[in-house]
């Protein structure tokens, strides 16, 4: 059992009134709060240890870097990276996408090769992909969703060709909250030797991850999702495409050394982290990891599935509420609508009794075409969430639809 209450007292964010009420945050989909050994390991460190990393003699700057690559290796730990140079800070999942994407660009990916992704990726896993395939001849394949809107695993053996070159997939839907069948995908891309990006956007704030046994060739995520800061997430390369993908982001700090003529980039991690990164957003990430591991994952992903399967149970006995990706197998999240109201307006209307949701398309059009409908509203939550708070939401959605009825 967790101590509720000790828990909520490290999110001093949670204790306000809006609207008179008191805060139910369920928008952690979006954003996570962060707990107060977050918010001060980042106010430590401008207090007492900010200074420019790397290539620094003197003390401060030395015990910056330092901050800065324990962070690293506290992170990697965590997901249990053999080697933690294979662990890029980036700014978060978007980016770490986009490095991977502009990466296989320049030597991997050639002209007519074809990309499979899920019809529930996220925008940040299509728009790399598909700028690629339009500037390449490229092209982009999908794998279905069935009647229950889960994945139709059957149709992704039918989609590859001799072309497919990438399987870049969610873990965690961050519309419907399920729960890709990685075993599946794993089995058929290995079996056709293609590499697997997984985004772990949604997945890793809720559920325990080991790097070395999921065995995919990238992985994503970001940090302010998880309790941590926004700016800074990772981009884990597997050790084969820490020595092969191309450096596309070139920058102070990738290189070993530089002429007119030729620069020979550094090995490692460094390679890929051009410029001053966000040193704070690794401390704060680390933190988060901290955070993360003194509560327990596995405490936190059954805490949140107790409160997901509680939710789900009670919005399905409301008939006026459809719930979307309907399932015992989920992480964190449910969507729904009430039939014949558009989710701004009930969105807008929990807000007023201090309930934050989201609503709209939650960056997934193609799920929203595929399901015809315009959005969705969405809860979603984290380990300071608690069953009161869902009978509170329940009461006032009954409210809500009482008073657009
Ligand atoms: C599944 C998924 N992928 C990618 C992203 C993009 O993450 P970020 O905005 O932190 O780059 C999100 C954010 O909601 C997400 O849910």
């Amino acid at each position: 059992m967790i101590d509720q209450n000790k828990i909520r007292e490290q999110f001093p964010i949670l204790n306000q009134k809006i609207n008179g009420y008191d805060l139910i945050y369920f928008d952690n989909g979006a954003t996570s709060q962060k707990p107060l050994t977050v918010i001060d390991s980042i106010s430590n460190y401008y207090k007492n240890s900010n200074s420019n990393i790397h290539r620094g003699v003197h003390t401060l700057s030395r015990t910056a870097t330092e901050l800065f690559e324990k962070s690293r290796k506290t992170i990697a730990n965590y997901f249990n990276v053999k080697n933690d140079q294979q662990i890029i800070f980036t700014a978060g999942t978007t980016d770490s996408i986009n490095l991977v994407a502009n990466g296989l660009a320049k030597n991997y990916l050639k002209r007519g090769d074809e990309i499979i992704l899920s019809t529930y990726e996220h925008h940040s896993n299509i728009l790399p992909w598909q700028l690629w395939a339009e500037e390449n001849g490229g092209k982009l394949k999908v794998i279905p969703l069935l009647e229950d809107q889960s994945l139709d695993y059957v149709s992704l053996e039918k989609l590859i060709s001799d072309k497919t070159k990438l399987i870049a997939i969610t873990q965690v839907s961050n519309t419907l909250g399920l729960i890709t069948d990685l075993e599946k995908i794993k089995s058929i891309a290995q079996k056709n030797n293609i590499p697997v990006l997984l985004d772990g956007a949604q997945s890793a704030p809720h559920m325990a991850i080991d790097l070395q046994k999921l065995d995919v060739d990238f992985f994503v995520c970001s940090a302010h999702k998880m309790y941590g800061p926004t700016g800074i997430g990772l981009l884990y390369l597997s050790e084969k495409w820490l020595k092969e993908l191309p450096v596309s982001k070139p920058g102070g700090g990738t290189i070993k050394t530089v002429t007119f003529e030729k620069t020979e980039y550094a090995e490692g991690a460094l390679r890929f982290e051009p410029g001053t990164p966000h040193i704070a957003g690794a401390v704060g990430f680390a933190a988060a990891i901290d955070f993360i591991n003194e509560v327990g994952i596995q405490k936190i992903f059954d805490h949140e599935d107790e409160l997901v399967q509680y939710a789900q149970l009670k919005m399905t006995e409301i008939p006026e509420v459809i719930v979307y990706g309907k399932s015992a197998h989920k992480a964190g999240v449910i969507s729904f609508n009430v039939k014949g109201q558009h989710p701004f307006d009930v969105g807008t209307l929990l807000d007023k009794y201090g309930i934050a949701v989201r609503t709209g398309h939650h960056c997934t059009q193609p799920l929203m075409q595929c399901l015809t409908i315009q959005g969705t509203v969405r809860i979603s939550f984290a380990i300071y969430n608690t069953k009161q708070e869902i009978d509170f939401f329940i009461e006032k959605l009954k409210k809500v639809i009482t008073m657009l009825s």
